[in-house]
């Protein structure tokens, strides 16, 4: 893959998170949804790929932009055919209540690598490069902080673990004060909170728990790209689940995937900032235009480039806004 095709993917997260910042805080997640999707789907237009939707909004019969399967970019001769997970607004509700941490993200490879992941659950267990090899989904959480804190050197109590606060985690979240983390509990957004355990800065150690299994191919590519580890395990809700991810390849819905496995070979990730949260800032308006905030990184080289950009809206007639 071309790397500059990492600069130019970074404009699609842009004005995915450019267009649903627009709509924060009014309380309308499908407002926001459908601004970062309208926007992504019409940037997409002036990328050179020919590019697939394998990780997107959904069927094709219920998501009319960006659905599974979907061809995007600008296709012409050369032009590299690649596989693409996207989120365009990662934590909707994040967005439509103006909290932090909503992100807009795309994590592209090389044709047939990325995990056609169906739209079910996934237990997850991230973390960062200094802990690499340390982690072991077919453990229990405390046998994983113990290992984790082992790889740190430091002990139990100054890790943190981030856990997406559900009913569904009411038992791990005991399992780990009980094991002496500390704990941090996301409202949404387990993409970014993947992300945040492969940057020291943020003071999160660990992500662990079960969130969207889409969300654990994304979070995956970004993983590898930092030199991170994660293993995901399906986590299907009913046999309807269980025979959709069959029909998309999955013959054992038991198998604890590597990042690795989640994302093979090359792959690249940008991600933009929507709300401000443990890595990137959120979109700030100012008369006339606006700042957005943004990762790119990849796998191949394990670069990450923070780009900051200013955008002004009077010079790009027919922008998103
Ligand atoms: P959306 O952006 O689609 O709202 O997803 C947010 C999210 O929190 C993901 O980060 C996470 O993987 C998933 O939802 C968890 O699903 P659920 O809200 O059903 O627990």
């Amino acid at each position: 893959m071309d790397r500059n095709l990492a600069l130019e993917v970074v404009r699609v997260t842009e004005m995915a998170a450019i267009a649903s910042a627009r709509s924060m805080g009014r309380g309308n997640k499908d407002e926001s949804d459908q601004a970062a999707v309208d926007a992504m789907r019409k940037a997409f237009d002036s990328l050179q790929i020919d590019g697939t939707v394998v990780i997107g909004e959904g069927e094709r019969d219920e998501a009319p932009m960006l659905y599974i399967g979907e061809r995007v970019g600008k296709m012409g001769p050369g032009t590299p055919p690649v596989d693409i997970a996207l989120d365009p607004l990662e934590g909707t509700n994040l967005c439509a209540f103006g909290r932090p941490g909503a992100i807009s993200v795309i994590a592209i490879g090389a044709r047939g690598m990325l995990l056609n992941a169906p739209d079910t659950y996934m237990q997850k267990i991230a973390v960062g490069p200094s802990a690499k090899g340390a982690i072991d989904l077919s453990k229990s959480a405390t046998e994983n902080l113990q290992n984790i804190a082992r790889a740190k050197n430091r002990e139990v109590r100054d890790l943190t673990a981030m856990i997406l606060d559900r009913d569904r985690h009411l038992e791990l979240i005991r399992e780990v004060r009980e094991a002496g983390a500390r704990v941090r509990l996301i409202e949404d957004g387990d993409v970014a909170g993947a992300v945040a355990t492969c940057f020291e800065e943020t003071g999160v150690d660990v992500l662990i728990g079960i969130g969207g299994a889409p969300e654990g191919v994304i979070a995956a590519a970004a993983v590898r790209c930092v030199g991170g580890e994660m293993q995901g395990r399906l986590k299907p809700r009913n046999d309807q689940e269980i025979a959709r991810a069959a029909k998309m390849g999955i013959a054992d819905i038991h198998k604890i995937y590597t990042a690795e496995e989640l994302a093979k070979g090359e792959v690249m990730f940008a991600a933009t900032g929507v709300t401000s949260g443990d890595f990137l800032k959120g979109v700030r308006f100012f008369g006339g235009g606006c700042e957005t905030q943004s990762v790119v990184m990849r796998s191949k080289t394990g670069t990450v480039r923070y780009i900051s950009s200013t955008h002004r809206f009077d010079k790009k007639p027919g922008y998103v806004l």
